[in-house]
């Protein structure tokens, strides 16, 4: 039999209401089932079951996935362990061979290979750093303050001078060519294999479940380029994982706090901010700030207090609001970095600085303002424009006045004409149809990832999964969304895996089970596809309900991929844009309730 034959067997006979209730109290909610979440602490339920979907998602906590994954997550199972258990406890036979034929098992086992591949480089450099070979690199740690305590918690290791050593111990372990080179460890420009780190302190960077995914290598002197990472591979994408996440997972802390490098996140992690990570090498991009808005809503940035640092954090900023965080600056003035900072201020200093942090938007304007010649009046009219302009940029009405309050008081405008002007800006938007770029206010609170009113409540992408979630409950509507949008249309990643999906199945006729789609995506990415599915307040609607929940979620969708198309249009394609952009503001789609 066919490995994937049995798991579907397996599956279809292993119902999961019935399987997580022998592990969690669940008491029926209309159509699903909840209960007090397994994967977190909490004292009202946020932990949904849906029967007909076979899927699980935590609205707390953002775990979910398919009955397998609960089994790998709840008892700490692999997956084929996972399958085993659930097989036998169903009573199917577990066959003695399965046949891997296709290329999908066989990347599933590289992958597993390269993950051991780099659990043993990540062993090998840490005896490294204990052995008498790593005695100046474990000097060198010690004088930047970094514990013995702390090197293991992170795992810190070093790689030797010798060219070839972890060429050597991996192939050693019977790893072959193919599996070595796919590995991104050894660079092959000479021709033969030489390991790409050499007398390197090592950071691994570990995904979620701490598993080592990559490295980071820093070398002990001033010499060039201070840091080599190693590169993206089948188990490492650096867009969707951050430094420290692993330890920060695990904390549950209700912020976040986001610094710029590896050293900083380990100075702060043993001064007692578990909930501290860093992108990898890069610009934070938007698949960091969902993670990070995820874990927690508000996010304290510490970035180094130089001119990079500040253009860093500008960029970070409105990523990280489109993803639904409330955002904070800490200054680190006159310190260069959180790590130096710890060093003179230890862990009091760091609270009191996040007490005195700014808030963004007005970290934006003190930017800003720093353009302006505010004694002359025409400039310093400008700069009220501007400040206008960036209050009038927020979603939210609430925000709005909030910000016009503080940024007067703060910035010496008058506060009755701010508020005009801001009013002003907002209506001539209207009016115009125009092209405001309206930056993402965060919820004013967590809410259910998208509520039944189709309002975009928590990342940008609220209404893109919301017409996901009513084709796949009601695939009747599949003719009036196939008018409007394709799966294209949809952001790329995993909202675009799911469209195409969901698209295929309904075009070919095919029956839909949420589980099975969840358990089509990686381990990580199980939760944001559960997350797609899971609505209780949708399930227990009435049909009406649905209907304009549809309708509102595609028409929104429509409307952000036109804003979309204006902003890079060509100015003479505009007023085209435009005029159309008006008529879709009155365009009324019409899903009819069954
Ligand atoms: N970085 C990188 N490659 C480089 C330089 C920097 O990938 N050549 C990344 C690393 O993730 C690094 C971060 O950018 O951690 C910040 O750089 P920097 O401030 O120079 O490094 P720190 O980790 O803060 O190291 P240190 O405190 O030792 O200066
Ligand atoms: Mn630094």
């Amino acid at each position: 039999m066919n490995y994937e034959e049995f798991k579907e067997r397996v599956r279809a006979e292993s119902d999961i209401v019935d399987v997580i209730g022998r592990y969690v109290d669940l008491k029926r909610s209309g159509a699903n089932y909840k209960g007090l979440c397994p994967f977190h602490n909490e004292k009202t339920p946020s932990f949904f079951v849906m029967q007909d979907g076979q899927f699980y998602y935590c609205h707390g906590c953002h775990k979910g996935g398919d009955v397998f994954k609960f089994l790998c997550d709840y008892n700490h199972l692999d997956f084929p362990d996972a399958v085993r258990e659930l097989a036998e406890s169903a009573g199917i036979e577990i066959p003695e061979k399965f046949d891997y034929g296709d290329s999908g098992r066989i990347k599933a086992g590289l992958k597993n290979r390269l993950r051991d591949m780099y659990k043993a480089a990540a062993e090998f450099y840490f005896s490294n750093l204990h052995s008498e070979e790593g005695k100046e690199a474990l000097e060198y740690l010690k004088k930047r303050g970094i514990t013995k305590n702390t090197m293991v918690a992170f795992g810190l290791g070093y790689a030797t001078g010798e060219g070839t050593a972890l060429y050597k111990v991996l192939k050693d372990k019977g790893y072959n060519d193919e599996e070595l080179k796919e590995s991104g460890l050894f660079s092959y420009k000479s021709g033969k294999p030489r390991d790409i780190f050499t007398d390197r302190i090592m950071f691994p960077i570990m995904n979620r479940s701490s598993k080592v995914i990559a490295f980071g290598g820093r070398v002990m002197w001033d010499r060039l380029p201070k840091y080599i990472n190693s590169p993206e591979t089948i188990i490492y994408s650096k867009k969707n994982n951050l430094y420290g996440v692993q330890r920060a997972v695990a904390a549950r802390k209700e912020r976040m706090i986001l610094v710029e490098g590896y050293m900083d996140v380990i100075s702060m992690h043993q001064t007692g901010y578990p909930e501290t990570v860093a992108s990898l090498g890069t610009a934070l991009t938007k698949e960091q700030a969902d993670i990070i808005a995820k874990m927690a809503r508000k996010v304290y940035l510490i970035y180094d207090a130089d001119s990079a640092g500040t253009q860093a954090m500008r960029r970070a900023i409105p990523l990280l609001r489109e993803a639904g965080a409330f955002v904070n600056v800490v200054s680190m003035k006159p310190f260069k970095d959180p790590d130096e900072m710890i060093r003179s201020e230890g862990a009091d200093g760091v609270e009191v600085r996040i007490r005195n942090s700014d808030n963004a938007l007005v970290f934006e304007l003190e930017c800003e303002e720093a353009e302006y010649d505010r004694n002359d009046p025409s400039e310093n009219a400008g700069f009220e424009m501007k400040a206008a302009e960036m209050i009038a940029g927020l979603n939210d009405k609430f925000q709005r006045r909030e910000f016009v309050k503080t940024v007067s008081e703060r910035f010496g405008i008058d506060r009755e004409l701010l508020a005009a002007e801001v009013n002003r800006i907002g209506d001539d938007a209207l009016r115009q149809g125009g092209i405001i770029k309206r930056t993402k206010a965060p919820p004013a609170g967590r809410v259910n990832s998208a509520n039944a009113k189709g309002r975009d409540v928590d990342t940008g992408h609220a209404d893109e999964r919301n017409v996901l979630l009513a084709l796949v409950r009601d695939p009747g509507i599949f003719p009036v969304v196939k008018e409007f949008v394709s799966p294209e249309d949809f952001s790329s990643g995993i909202l675009q895996e799911v469209a195409d999906i969901v698209f295929d199945k309904i075009n070919n006729g095919g029956t839909i089970q949420e589980g099975e789609i969840i358990s089509r995506f990686d381990d990580e990415e199980q939760s944001d596809v559960g997350r797609i599915f899971c609505n209780d307040m949708y399930d227990n609607s009435d049909a009406g309900t649905k209907a304009r929940f549809a309708s509102e979620s595609l028409k929104n969708m429509v409307i952000r991929r036109h804003d979309e198309k204006c902003e890079n249009a060509p100015p003479e394609e505009l007023a085209q844009l435009l005029k159309k952009k008006n008529e879709l503001s009155n365009l009324i789609i019409n899903i009819n309730p069954d």
